[in-house]
């Protein structure tokens, strides 16, 4: 069998006929082909068979015989796709990247027929591959406009510094550069909820299967058995021992040859189940005890923040609303499934693969290892989306296990199903929310209670329950404030991090109920958030004032033509249309950048090599956001130079400074600020070097020097006549940046975040009562970002975070046990997208670097609640429950006129 793989025969040799052309394309080179599910749903692996787009994951390589198959390693240098690849680049259609080649190529097969598609015929040829990270509309951009990209018209808007790897398909993700002789691992997981198990006999099971080389489990961890993201709160097993308690828990590993290790195989392990009772839920969780015993009622932790007297509140107010929500677990759905590969670098454990915290990544497996910190290293790979279920380590204990037991590289490469079995989710959340207003709109008290099912262990439950209580009041002054929560054990796959730690949930409850408010107080929705915004110099429910930079009323006037607008749209079209109806909500937020109360430093090194070249170890983990692009621009700004002189040095454990991880939109903030300190400094030591003026030289690093020109003087360093140190520099600098916050007291009163980020979306939207399907028309999304240090990722990052948004809103909800792969669990796809503009608010934080504040959590959480608002405005549906699917608002909207 041969197949014709750009433009090279290549003989099938003794491959099976069955196996997957993806896989056999990536044995043969062609790592651009991604596999996201191999089942047909995420379209990662499209290439072009025969000139026709194909799904490379479900063609056997049988049917390829004597077929073209081309990947974009081919297509690298065709004139048609440089344009497309010069088209993604300057619009940023590129996050993550993992999706980008199937984009190009997809795009591809559309333009070289048609060189002037149309958006719909962009939608249409792409809607079979899945983006999680860029909200799909500058992809769109980018192929409508690939013979004459547009470029954006802001300042500094510079191009992600590694487009050209992405758009390429060549940036090496956890599954992509595994060495050819390393070694399979694949773990044996429980089928059940909660269970007993039982090991037969491996050591029989293993002699009759020679292409295994290990069996492990929890009687070979070398250090403790337990993991955590927290570490008081750590209890996670790195293999359950006689016990498991969510399905999908590891109890076992086999290692062994790569691809031999078939299902069929390990299904032949020798263990017994016995399956017990499980919970799935809080409210059974709570009087069930028998999932972390030690934790009274299965209640992981529980937070409040108080403020005022509620009953006076409740007392003095003239109009009043109560209701209750509940959102269910969120899966991060990234297109890039957990896997990477673990070497030793001859006494050294060097473990590869995608994360968003090398750091936490490196301090857990010191303690699963029992090695020290310099006989281990972490060396990310490039990252497919994260979206906070990256902080949590998933497959790096056992690859670091399994090569350090067989003294040969080992991989692994999570399947989707067993991704979305094991790794964390969104929290569900279950909200009961009271509150009320003056005549004329104040809001007097807010009393709200949210429990938060916190799954099997306890991974970020604690920072959930407590972020919660502090943002739950959304941007706004509300002097009398109770909001409490807890978080409970379910015997369900641990809940994380996601994108906003729990504030999407809440802000569901709370800007739904301002909706309502504001109508039985008679004030227009918009008019009752203006009244109630906070601004600086005015109390949080934390008691909290800032002296500037408080940006949420900025973001609400600037929304006011564009409701104005909507609003009158909507009206418009709903005289004459009784069956599809319009409808236009808003939804707020604020968001806490960093850690709550907490250290929280980040630290950057910076220096000269003896050739002149400038040098910026930047360790915070980039996952599509865009921070090796943004960290560098400023430090690019703080040296005065232009960010081409800069090389970049990822974040290796063992080279780069820790920069904290990629969580709780601090990178921008707080990375940024090292990165701004250790600029300076460098080019404080240098100025001071030949006596120069501060402020008005301008550096020049090449050539073996650095030249500084101070007004009509220039003043030459030689670089390659100075002393070199350890690291191989002749000048360096080393800054660390931790924000300033103060512990909250047993109310929740303090200062929790040095900065916070606001934001604003309108929505609108049609509601067709037939089906109870939704349109959505268009997101007009203001955000303050205090400056834009490069608006074109702020955009990126708004759109994306609207998708996930609208994933939240209307369609997503992993079930345990159920919805466990991409079709059965629904992400939006290109054809969900509304039109989406984005609106820049600059409102200068003072801590902020050169003012920035973090975005990347901020832009999901208005989305969902002004998609609830829209609804109801078109339909008085009223949604209580995510998602608003089309069966949930058809029974809402006849519930609602039966008892009418
Ligand atoms: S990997 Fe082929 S469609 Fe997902
Ligand atoms: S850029 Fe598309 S999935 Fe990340």
């Amino acid at each position: 069998m041969t197949i014709t793989i750009n433009n090279r025969p290549i003989d099938g040799g003794d491959t099976p006929p069955s196996t997957r052309l993806s896989d056999f394309l990536r044995q043969n080179g062609c790592q651009s082909v991604k596999v996201g599910c191999n089942a047909g749903d995420c379209g990662a692996c499209a290439v072009h068979i025969d000139g026709q787009l194909a799904c490379s994951c479900m063609v056997p390589i049988a049917q390829c015989h004597g077929a073209r198959v081309d990947t974009l390693e081919g297509l690298n240098n065709d004139p048609i796709m440089q344009k497309i690849q010069a088209s993604f680049k300057i619009y940023g259609a590129s996050q993550c990247g993992i999706c980008t080649p199937a984009m190009v190529m997809a795009g591809y097969a559309l333009c070289k027929n048609n060189p002037t598609p149309t958006h719909q015929q962009v939608k249409d040829a792409l809607g079979g591959i899945l983006c999680r990270c860029t909200g799909y509309e500058k992809i769109i951009a980018a192929l409508v406009n690939h013979q004459k990209p547009i470029p954006n018209p802001h300042q500094h808007a510079l191009v992600h510094v590694d487009a050209d790897q992405k758009i390429c398909g060549l940036s090496q993700y956890g599954a992509d550069a595994v060495p050819n002789n390393a070694l399979e691992v694949k773990i044996i997981r429980s089928p059940h909820h909660h269970a007993q198990f039982a090991f037969g006999d491996i050591a029989q099971w293993q002699g009759k299967h020679p292409n295994i080389k290990g069996v492990y489990s929890a009687k070979d961890i070398l250090g403790a058995n337990k993991f955590g993201v927290i570490p008081p709160f750590a209890d996670q097993p790195v293999f359950a021992v006689d016990t498991t308690i969510f399905k999908g828990e590891a109890v076992a590993m086999v290692v062994g040859i790569a691809g031999t290790l078939t299902p069929a195989l390990l299904r032949g392990f020798p263990i017994e189940w016995r399956e017990l009772p499980a919970v799935l839920t809080p409210a059974p969780a709570k009087l069930a005890d028998n999932i972390h015993p030690k934790r009274d009622g299965n209640i992981l932790v529980r937070g409040f923040v108080g403020k005022g007297d509620v009953e006076q509140g409740r007392a003095s107010a003239q109009f009043h609303v109560s209701d209750n929500f509940s959102t269910p677990f969120i899966e991060h759905a990234y297109i890039e499934p957990e896997a990477g590969w673990a070497e030793w670098q001859g006494d050294i454990l060097v473990v590869h693969g995608c994360t968003q915290a090398p750091q936490m990544d490196k301090d857990s497996l010191m303690e699963i290892m029992n090695m020290p910190a310099d006989k281990i290293v972490v060396a990310p790979s490039a990252c497919g989306g994260g979206f906070g279920s990256k902080l949590d380590i998933s497959f790096q204990p056992y690859i670091a296990l399994a090569c350090y037991y067989l003294k040969t590289p080992c991989f692994i490469v999570y399947s989707r199903t067993e991704s979305m079995q094991s790794t964390t989710k969104r929290h569900p959340a279950e909200i009961s929310l009271q509150m009320g207003c003056d005549k004329a709109g104040k809001i007097q008290y807010f009393d709200f209670f949210g429990v938060f099912n916190t799954g099997a262990y306890a991974s970020w439950g604690p920072t959930v329950a407590n972020r919660v209580p502090i943002h739950a009041s959304g941007p706004y002054f509300i002097p009398n404030y109770s909001a409490r929560s807890e978080a409970v054990h379910t015997h369900t796959a641990p809940s994380g991090a996601f994108r906003g730690f729990g504030v999407p949930q809440s802000a569901v409850a709370q800007e739904r109920c301002f909706d309502m408010l504001a109508e039985r107080a008679g004030i227009d929705p918009l008019e009752f958030r203006i009244i109630n915004a906070l601004d600086n110099n005015m109390p949080t429910a934390t008691g909290q004032s800032f002296t500037s930079g408080v940006g949420i009323k900025q973001c609400l006037n600037a929304l006011k033509p564009h409701y104005k607008r909507a609003v009158k749209e909507a009206n418009e079209h709903n005289k004459t249309n009784t069956r599809i109806k319009r409808g236009v909500g808003l939804g707020s937020c604020w968001y806490g950048c960093g850690n709550t109360s907490m250290v929280n430093p980040s630290t950057i090194k910076m220096g000269v090599r003896p050739n002149g070249q400038l040098v910026l170890h930047q360790g915070a983990m980039d996952i599509g956001q865009g921070s090796n692009t943004v960290i560098t621009q400023i430090a690019a700004r703080a040296m005065q130079v232009d960010i081409g002189q800069i090389a970049l040095v990822g974040p290796r454990t063992d080279v780069t400074p820790d920069a904290g991880k990629t969580s709780a939109s601090r990178q921008t903030f707080v990375t940024g600020n090292a990165a701004r300190l250790t600029a300076m400094a460098l080019r404080q030591k240098i100025l001071q070097m030949v006596n120069a003026d501060g402020e008005r030289s301008i550096l020049q690093f090449a050539d073996g020097q650095i030249t500084i020109t101070d007004g009509k003087q220039t003043h030459i360093i030689k670089t390659s006549q100075l002393p070199v140190d350890d690291e191989g520099y002749v000048l360096k600098a080393i800054e660390t940046y931790d924000p300033p916050t103060k512990p909250l007291d047993k109310n929740g009163q303090g200062e929790p975040y040095a900065q916070y980020g606001y934001g604003v979306h309108l929505m609108e939207l049609s509601v067709d009562l037939h089906y109870g399907t939704i349109q959505l028309i268009k997101c007009t999304a203001a955000h303050d970002v205090g400056q834009a240090i490069n608006p074109l990722l702020v955009e990126g990052q708004v759109a994306g975070g609207i998708m996930q948004g609208v994933g939240l809103a209307l369609m997503e909800e992993f079930i345990p046990g159920k919805t466990e792969n991409l079709h059965d669990y629904l992400i939006p796809t290109i054809g969900d997208i509304p039109q989406i503009e984005t609106i820049i608010i600059e409102e200068p934080d003072q801590h902020g670097p050169f003012g920035a504040k973090g975005l990347g959590e901020h832009v999901l959480i208005p989305t969902a609640p002004a998609i609830l608002n829209a609804i109801a405005n078109a339909c008085g549906v009223a949604i209580h429950h995510l998602p608003a699917n089309p069966s949930q608002i058809i029974r809402a909207y006849h519930e609602q006129r039966t008892s009418a």
